[in-house]
């Protein structure tokens, strides 16, 4: 028997497509943002995500890098990004957080023609699935960060901005700002801390080495504010780039309401790879990493149904990923691993690397199904 919403669904959705769709799907009864057909087509917008190089040395971790990179990758799907998900170093010189800066760079060697490249850490789960940045809105802007210009400023390594997900414009100031990066990340310490005490001296922060790039941004930006306001947009409200996973729990909801938008749920402090917590119980936030997946992926699935399966190249990610590299065989990795090795083989693969006859069935998907068959 076909389910009622199945009925229901198929109807409003070849008339609207997505945006009544989300409101079915997300079974939140929110007021619809926007309408799909008002929306001007997806900007050329690369994602860009990465896990540590070495295989975690707590067990799970490398399971939940995994349902991080799959979070992303569906996204981008979604949306009809493209998404760079590797696990190993872009450049060998820049280890840890540096890697991001270095891979940000190596996207725009990777895919000249883009428009913008999105950088989201890999301790975060994109939780509004639905959600696209409003892109209209950064005419002239270069950098959209979440932070707080007043604390920036001031040098506050902490609050002043948050590099957990950063949207660069394509532009030659992009590159360049990326680049000065890449190089107060080459200077090793303790002279990088020395250097960049001068700038981050905001009242009570004390320069924190954990912080990285981060610290180097606001270093940055603080220097040299004046060379660059005019790029840089920082967004506090509305919508958060970047909200903190406690201020979700203690809300008790992981949704989105009218007056503000939760896109991407980040669990800094949280290290997966290493089963730890700078800030309190590391269990704790392992669980609320999953649940977001989880409310995440549930939506995501409901709406991927009607696009195009994984491509071959987030295959070839998802398979390379040391915890496919342990785990062939494992449900969620199965499909990646064979999709490459049938590519290998040169047997039977359609351009998105689809198996004949076979969708691509990530984790989760059997929940799903069983709640259509309700
Ligand atoms: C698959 O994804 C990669 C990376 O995002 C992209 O370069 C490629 O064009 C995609 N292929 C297809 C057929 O969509
Ligand atoms: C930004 O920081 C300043 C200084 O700490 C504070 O007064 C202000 O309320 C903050 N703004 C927002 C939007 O949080």
């Amino acid at each position: 028997m076909i389910p009622i919403t199945r009925v229901f669904e198929a109807v409003v959705c070849t008339a609207f497509y997505a945006g009544v769709c989300y409101m079915l799907f997300d079974g939140a009864a929110r007021k619809l943002r926007t309408s799909p057909l008002l929306m001007p087509p997806p900007p050329k917008l690369v994602l860009v995500t990465a896990v540590h190089d070495q295989p975690c040395t707590y067990p799970r971790g490398d399971y939940l890098n995994y349902i991080s990179v799959l979070n992303k990758q569906d996204y981008a799907r979604l949306h009809g990004y493209k998404c760079m998900a590797p696990s190993e170093l872009a450049d060998p010189r820049l280890k840890f957080m540096w890697n991001k800066v270095a891979w940000l760079l190596q996207a725009m060697n990777d895919f000249p023609d883009a428009e913008w490249y999105l950088w989201i850490d890999s301790d975060t789960i994109i939780i509004d699935v639905s959600f696209t940045l409003p892109f209209w809105n950064y005419a002239g802007k270069d950098l959209v960060i979440w932070g707080n210009e007043t604390k920036m400023l001031q040098g506050d390594g902490r609050h002043g901005m948050n590099s957990g997900v950063m949207l660069f414009r394509n532009t030659r100031w992009s590159r360049e700002f990326l680049e000065g990066i890449a190089e107060i990340g080459l200077i090793p310490e303790p002279f990088l801390g020395q250097r960049l005490r001068e700038q981050l001296t905001a009242p009570g922060y004390d320069y924190d080495p954990g912080l990285r790039d981060q610290n180097a941004i606001v270093y940055t930006l603080k220097k040299e504010w004046a060379r660059h306001h005019q790029h840089v947009l920082t967004i506090s409200k509305q919508y958060c780039m970047n909200c903190y996973w406690r201020d979700l729990l203690e809300l008790g909801d992981l949704r989105s309401d009218e007056s503000r938008v939760h896109f991407i749920n980040h669990f800094s402090g949280c290290q997966m790879c290493t089963e730890q917590n700078k800030n309190s119980d590391y269990k704790e936030c392992e669980t609320e990493f999953v649940k977001s997946f989880e409310y995440a992926n549930s939506i995501m699935m409901k709406m991927l149904a009607r696009k195009p399966a994984r491509n071959l190249t987030n295959h070839e990610q998802l398979a390379a990923l040391p915890y496919c590299r342990a785990n062939p065989t494992s449900r969620e990795c199965r499909p990646s691993v064979n999709a490459v090795q049938m590519a290998a083989e040169g047997l039977v693969m359609d351009e998105r690397g689809r198996l004949t006859g076979a969708t691509i069935q990530p984790p989760h998907a059997l929940f799903v199904g069983m709640l259509w068959g309700l």
